[in-house]
C-alpha cells in the first residue's frame, strides 16, 4: 500500500475498543501489514493536560477544553499518524476527531463546528463504530474493569455521547454491535477491514 490506511476506533467508554484493537493488529500483522497502534489522548504534553482533567474537570471551561484535544490531535497527526501513513503502514487509532465531536458535542459546543475545527486532520479510511447501550458499558467499566467513572464517563453524559455518535452519518463509518461476544465484534471488524483493503488495492 503506497499511502498507508487510517482505521480509527469510537465508541462510548466501556465498549472494548482497547480489547478490540491489538486483536486486529495481530490479525493484520499476521497478513503481513505494517501495523502502527496508537491513541488519543496522547502520552504528550496535552495529552497529560487531558489526563489531569479527567479528575478535575471543573478546572477548565468547555473551550478550554476543546482546544486542549485539537491540540491535542495536531501533535499526533503530526508526529504519528501522517509519517506513518506516508511510510504506508496501517495506523489504529483508539479514538479519533468523532470522539471530539461526540463528547465536547455534549458538553453543549456544536459538532458541526468541531469537525471544522478538526479539518487538518487527515480523513479515515474507516471508522468502526462500537455501539452499545450506555448503561451496559458503564456496568462493565464498573464490574469488569473495577473502576469508577471519571469525569467523562458519567452516565447522564455518556448517554448524551452515544446520542450524538447515533447522529453521525459519514461513509468512512461502520457500526459494530460491540455487545456481542469478543470473537464476534472481532469478526465483524475484520470482515469491514478485509473490505477496505481489498477496495484499495
Ligand atoms: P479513553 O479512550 O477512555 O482513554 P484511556 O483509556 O487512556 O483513559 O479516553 C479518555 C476520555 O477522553 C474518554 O472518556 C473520552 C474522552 N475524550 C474526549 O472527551 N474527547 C476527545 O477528543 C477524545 C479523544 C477523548
Amino acid at each position: 500500500m503506497k499511502s498507508g490506511l487510517l482505521i480509527a476506533f469510537e465508541g462510548i467508554d466501556g465498549t472494548g475498543k482497547s480489547t478490540q484493537i491489538p486483536l486486529l493488529a495481530d490479525y493484520l500483522r499476521a497478513k503481513g501489514y505494517e501495523v502502527v497502534e496508537t491513541r488519543e489522548p496522547t502520552d504528550g504534553p496535552y495529552g497529560r493536560k487531558i489526563r489531569h482533567l479527567y479528575v478535575n474537570r471543573q478546572s477548565s471551561s468547555p473551550k478550554e477544553e476543546l482546544e486542549l484535544f485539537v491540540q491535542d490531535r495536531r501533535q499526533h497527526v503530526e508526529e504519528v499518524i501522517a509519517p506513518a501513513l506516508a511510510e504506508g503502514k496501517i495506523v489504529l487509532t483508539d479514538r479519533y476527531y468523532f470522539s471530539t465531536a461526540a463528547y465536547q458535542g455534549a458538553t453543549g459546543m456544536d459538532p458541526k463546528a468541531i469537525f471544522a475545527a478538526n479539518d487538518f486532520a487527515p480523513r479515515p479510511d474507516l471508522v468502526l463504530l462500537l455501539v452499545m447501550d450506555p448503561e451496559e458499558s458503564v456496568r462493565r467499566i464498573e464490574q469488569l474493569r473495577g473502576e469508577q467513572l471519571n469525569d467523562f464517563e458519567q452516565v447522564e453524559q455518556l448517554r448524551k455521547v452515544a446520542e450524538l455518535f447515533a447522529t453521525f452519518s459519514d461513509d468512512c463509518i461502520l457500526r459494530v454491535n460491540a455487545a456481542a461476544s469478543i470473537d464476534r465484534v472481532q469478526a465483524e471488524i475484520q470482515r469491514g477491514v478485509q473490505q477496505l483493503i481489498e477496495k484499495k488495492r
